[in-house]
């Protein structure tokens, strides 16, 4: 395993993305809804960051499967059993590969009537889109390696690492 992302560089990201988002913010509240389970890391420090830019933030989860070992399996499974109706809302993702969850889930969510509803996700590999979507705020665009840690798994092992790897 290699080092990609080291603790210190995603330190300085969240925190410069927690400022973007507070400035486009519009309400004054914040509604986050986290993807289990990959995001549970970066959402604890992106809601932490956030509390300092004076926002009323709230936090919610989905959970959305598609992985099983390294390969996407392509259909999307979904739980989601939230109320979002009016509320300026910020789905947040680990990272996004084919597109396939962040879109599923972005068109079920938009049923549900939000006031607004951004996108953020830590890691981007571009190269691999399946489908065509992209989220407002992006952490660091990767190539297409396989990564894990600071939430991310290799069949649930690594998730526990503060910084981010790729295995070789
Ligand atoms: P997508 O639906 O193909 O965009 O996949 C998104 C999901 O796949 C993410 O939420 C991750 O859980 C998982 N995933 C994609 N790439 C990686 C990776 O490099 N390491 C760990 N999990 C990944
Ligand atoms: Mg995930």
């Amino acid at each position: 395993m290699k080092t990609l992302i080291t603790e210190e560089q995603i330190r300085e990201k969240v925190l410069n993305l927690a400022e973007i988002i507070a400035n486009d913010n519009k309400s004054g509240k914040i509604h986050v809804l986290f993807v289990l389970k990959g995001a549970f890391i970066f959402c604890a420090d992106v809601i932490r960051a956030l509390c300092s830019h004076n926002l009323d933030v709230t936090v919610d989860y989905l959970i959305a499967e598609s992985y099983s070992g390294k390969e996407s399996a392509g259909e999307v499974k979904t739980y989601i059993n939230i109320d979002i109706k009016g509320k300026e809302v910020l789905l947040l993702e680990d990272i996004i590969d084919t597109g396939r969850t962040i879109k599923t889930l972005k068109e079920k969510l938009l049923e549900m009537h939000p006031e607004h509803l951004k996108t953020i996700c830590l890691l981007d590999k571009p190269s691999r889109r399946i489908v065509d979507i992209d989220a407002d705020y992006v952490g660091f665009k990767i190539k297409d390696k396989f990564v894990v840690g600071y939430g991310l798994d290799y069949d649930e092992k690594f998730r526990y690492l503060p910084y981010i790897a790729e295995i070789e």
